[in-house]
């Protein structure tokens, strides 16, 4: 991997000042294609940046700089230099939604002298034909510094229409709100947003390493201009630095259409090439597992009530479907000691399986039939205990032929004054990623950080929850259609989605009297809002390299849906935005060797989408199947009605997919 095919650099070292009065100083790149114009502009010795497509402003000036603790603020600069480069490359990914990336940009950096303080540092733009990231770097003079505040500044051009959820420093497991920018006060990222003129744009991070996870906070004042905002320490601090050190990239993502953004590579650019040079532990799959069955309330992730539902014969009744079914991976949740003290100091034991959980037998057993066992770490929170027990938990999965463990963090942190979002957590993941990589372990991460493109460099580290997922289907009121039509263009940008689809029983009536109330959010009313097709769909549009098919074996039996199920991969060669309107509706073609897998979802909303067929090659015959909502189908009236139907098509120049209210639909096309 990681292979350079093409590497151009042009290297212009230049000092451009475009007014030569003292304090003022103005220099700009375009992105290869011309269209972005960052400029960065010395105003009374304030650094400030501003933001073009072709004529059309999208960022007024907006200010850059720190606060750092002991009245120590940088907001008075001196250039130094500066330098403008260019860069063409392509390499190839271990796994996702292309098997190539070309990573093409020019890049300004700024070397600056603190006017204040003996102190530089260099500020560094890159300008990419779909978007343009900053960064700041402080290489020489290393000294302690502690930022009490990024004052990384978007100050909008215009009231655009946007999309967002409300930042707090514990959770971004929340619902969508689609408002004017100026409505929007404190938010999380990715913030995705639209301008008057039609351009598409979403604020978000790359390469968060070390540093504090960034929301953005409206300025009291000027209600289009947003702050980076870090959460905090538990002592008010932002970030605590020990040297040289770098922030994370500050990216806005921009195009003509919302489909540009799902397009967009950026945030994988902006992240070194992977540390990992042996990947072939690294497979991205398809996966199962004791899991629904506890949040449906039917089973229990301790001992209690005699309901414990990761014990062995179970844990054999689904491997035994994974190998019947082309499922590669079984999760296993509640098999080790510790659930019934979830909450308290040092509560889960991650090496000590329950009596009923044969930990060996099984995995003996998995490996016989091929499976992958994903195990599984719910930390509730206490990272003091997790971090004690993280090298023996690792090396047991590792004796154990165990590649993959699913993380979670659901709970307030112990030391339970530190915030889930802060610079101790995100330092916390990485740690754990690092860890995992040298124990060959594979990573999906709950109630994590936000992804911010870290899997280039560690491809370890795979899939990230960070979404209102599934779950919640099973004990609130549920996530609307129009949530998974929001996320693609939203939490999507940053990086894999597991939100674990594919309910069939979508009602959740099929075992209803045996249903035990758990969680206090449950009103009894759950059922996931969305038709059969939409939960086969969503495993295409949603994209991760571990993708769960989250619904109970017994659901799954006899069902020809099934079969769409076992043939979608987790890894693409391309990967193209069809169709789609924000929060609307969604249709992606996605290939994998010689076949294409077009997928649709759609919000409250029955439609036809007309799919144009122009890449196909026209003398060519196709052996199409199609799996789409019946014509009854109504995701609250008729979740569960579907058609299967296959036929063959010379030169096919389009297709029809019908997606009923709250519906989808999935349309597989091969070469004969
Ligand atoms: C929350 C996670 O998101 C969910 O997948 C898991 O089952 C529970 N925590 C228990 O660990
Ligand atoms: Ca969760």
């Amino acid at each position: 991997m990681n292979i350079f095919l093409n590497r151009i650099l042009l290297l212009s070292l230049m000092f451009i000042s475009l007014r030569s009065m003292a304090g003022e100083f103005s220099i700009q790149i375009n992105s290869p294609d011309q269209k972005l114009i960052i400029r960065a502009e010395l105003i009374h010795n304030r650094l400030y940046y501003k933001l073009l497509k072709e004529t059309e402003e999208l960022l007024r000036p907006s200010s850059l700089g720190f606060v750092f603790s002991g009245s120590d603020s940088l907001n008075e600069v001196e250039i130094l230099d500066s330098e403008i480069t260019t860069v063409d490359e392509t390499w190839k990914t271990a796994w996702g939604q292309r098997s190539e990336i070309r990573n093409n940009y020019r890049q300004l950096e700024l070397f600056l002298k603190d006017k204040k303080k003996d102190r530089k540092f260099k500020l560094i733009f890159r300008a990419f034909n779909d978007g343009i990231a900053f960064r700041y770097e402080f290489s020489e003079n290393p000294e302690n510094l502690t930022i009490l505040s990024e004052e990384s500044r978007f100050a909008f051009a215009g009231n655009n229409d946007c999309w967002w959820i409300w930042a707090d420093y514990y959770t971004l497991e929340k619902l969508y709100n689609h408002s004017l920018l100026s409505k929007a006060q404190h938010v999380a990222a990715p913030f995705t947003m639209v301008s008057q003129s039609g351009t598409y744009m979403s604020i978000l991070e790359a390469d968060l390493d070390d540093y504090a996870m960034m929301s953005l906070k409206q300025e009291a004042g000027d209600s289009l201009c947003f702050k980076v905002n870090l959460a905090p320490w538990a002592d008010g601090s932002a970030v605590k630095t020990s040297g040289a050190f770098k922030t994370p990239w500050r990216v806005m993502l921009i195009g003509d259409n919302a489909g540009s953004l799902l397009e967009s590579n950026i945030v994988l650019n902006l992240n070194e090439p992977s540390l990992i040079k042996d990947i072939s532990w690294i497979k991205p799959m398809k996966y199962i597992g004791i899991w629904w069955e506890m949040h449906l309330g039917l089973a229990s992730w301790g001992l209690e009530g005699g309901r414990h539902g990761a014990n062995t014969n179970n844990a054999k009744r689904y491997i035994n479907f994974a190998a019947e079914h082309k499922i590669s991976g079984v999760l296993f949740e509640g098999w080790n000691t510790g659930w019934e003290n979830w909450g308290k100091p040092d509560a889960f034991d991650f090496v000590t399986p329950y009596p009923d959980f044969d930990i060996r037998t099984i995995a003996a057993y998995a490996k016989n039939k091929g499976i992958e066992i994903i195990g599984h770490h719910e930390t509730g929170g206490d990272i003091i205990a997790y971090e004690k027990q993280l090298d023996s938990a690792f090396a047991l999965y590792k004796s154990l032929g165990i590649h993959i463990v699913k993380t979670g963090y659901a709970g307030p942190t112990n030391p339970n004054t530190e915030n889930h979002h802060g610079q101790y957590m995100v330092r916390h993941f990485n740690k754990v990623m690092r860890i995992a990589a040298k124990y060959q372990i594979m990573l999906d991460v709950h109630e994590p950080s936000i992804p911010s493109g870290l899997s280039r460099t560690y491809p370890n580290l795979m899939s990230f929850e960070c979404v209102r997922g599934m779950e919640w289907n099973a004990w609130s009121e549920g996530n609307p259609p129009t949530h998974t039509c929001t996320l693609p263009f939203t939490r999507g940008l940053a990086g894999p989605m597991d939100y674990t689809p594919g309910i069939f029983d979508i009602l959740e009536n099929k075992q209803a009297e045996k249903r035990v109330k758990w969680n206090w959010q449950d009103k009894g009313i759950s059922a996931v809002h969305s038709t059969l097709c939409n939960q086969i769909a969503l495993m295409i549009v949603l994209y991760s390299p571990l993708q769960m098919a989250a619904d109970l074996p017994e659901n799954y039996e006899g069902q020809q849906a099934f079969s769409i199920i076992e043939q979608i991969p987790t890894s693409w060669d391309e990967t193209h935005f069809v169709d789609g309107k924000i929060g609307e509706f969604l249709v992606v073609a996605r290939r994998s060797g010689s076949k294409w897998f077009i997928a649709g979802i759609t919000n409250e909303e029955a439609r036809k989408i007309t799919i144009p067929l122009g890449f196909l090659k026209k003398s060519e015959t196709y052996s199409i199947s199609r799996c789409f909502d019946g014509k009854d189908a109504h995701f609250e009236k008729n979740p569960t009605e579907y058609t299967i139907d296959k036929m063959k098509v010379t030169g096919p120049k389009s297709i029809e997919m019908p997606m009923a209210a709250g519906g989808g639909g999935v349309i597989i096309l091969e070469v004969d």
